[in-house]
């Protein structure tokens, strides 16, 4: 299957972009690999004809929005993040409302109609930069509670009102869990995402989105590392540091719906260039405004 990929690739002039958390198999076929950042990064800069997105909806979606004469093709479209939902009907016009200076933080692991409605897209990897160098005092960020609470934290000057989004994978990783770890490699290094609870973060060495923590990690003297993220990472630190060892909780945090993303369903988009993400171009262009301004604060 692999040769058949590469080779439906160059045919097609397409490149196939994979999340950390994608199966190790369409990493491997992958022409990037990186965190939600970098992927939104390379898909605005790619100059091919077809971008194959293994990752979750919002991912594809935000590729699309950012190349919308592009063909944007996902293995399975099913593959979504129920993060991305988790902002309650209205409650951004309510905010508005009661703030004359709110800015609407929108953490790119959210619907295209999210961004819509927002200031600014932030990943995990550049959410306290670009919350600090806004003007307003007050920040209203959607939809995950953890990335923002933990901003809030870097940053006591802002008022950061809190959503109750959550992503189910992070959330799930407790204290207790990691101390069980813990227990057995007590040199360990815990390291986090920022999407983790607040327990989790307290008991941890080191926070930092997924492309973050590989980069501790690589730089770091330790060799025991406890991973508090999503498993597919373990792919990459494995193949950066051979002679370092690292561990999971248990059970280990995977993601399902980046699971989708497999060898088979690779194929067959490339085969059928089937799966494709269609948005109109309206809500292209509002959703463009927000994580066009994270891309240019970012720069
Ligand atoms: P990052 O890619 O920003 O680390 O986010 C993690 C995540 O949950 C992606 O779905
Ligand atoms: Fe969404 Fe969490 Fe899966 Fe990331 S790991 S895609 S935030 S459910």
């Amino acid at each position: 299957m692999y040769e058949q990929i590469r080779k439906l690739k160059k045919q097609k002039n397409a490149v196939i972009l994979a999340h950390y958390y994608a199966p190790k198999e369409a990493q491997m076929v992958a022409d990037f690999v990186g965190d939600s950042f970098y992927l939104a990064k390379v898909a605005k800069e790619s100059s091919a004809d077809i971008i194959v997105f293994c990752g979750v909806y919002f991912m594809g979606e935000s590729a699309k929005i950012l190349n919308p004469d592009k063909k944007v093709l996902m293995p399975d479209l099913s593959a979504g993040c129920p993060m991305a939902h988790m902002v309650a009907p209205g409650i951004i016009d309510e905010m508005r409302k009661k703030y004359d200076d709110l800015a609407v933080v929108c953490y790119i692991n959210s619907t295209a109609e999210l961004k819509c409605q927002s200031d600014v897209c932030v990943t995990s990897s550049n959410a306290v930069r670009i919350v600090k160098n806004l003007p307003n005092k007050n920040i209203f960020f959607i939809p995950d509670r953890n990335l923002g609470r933990y901003v809030s934290e870097q940053l006591p000057d802002k008022n950061i009102i809190l959503n109750d989004g959550f992503c189910p994978i992070h959330a799930s990783i407790t204290q207790k869990q990691v101390e069980a770890v813990k227990s057995k490699y007590a040199n360990a290094l815990v390291l986090s995402h920022p999407e983790c609870e607040p327990e989790v973060l307290s008991v941890s060495d080191y926070i930092g989105s997924t492309a973050e923590m590989i980069a501790y990690a690589k730089a770091s003297y330790e060799k025991q590392f406890i991973v508090c993220t999503e498993n597919g990472v373990e792919y990459k630190l494995i193949i950066d540091n051979p002679q370092k060892e690292f561990y999971f909780v248990s059970p280990s945090p995977c993601c399902n719906d980046m699971k989708l993303n497999t060898l088979e369903n690779i194929v067959s988009v490339l085969e059928k260039e089937d799966k494709t993400i269609e948005i109109d171009k309206d809500k292209i262009a509002k959703a463009l405004i927000p994580l066009e301004r994270m891309l240019e604060c970012d720069n």
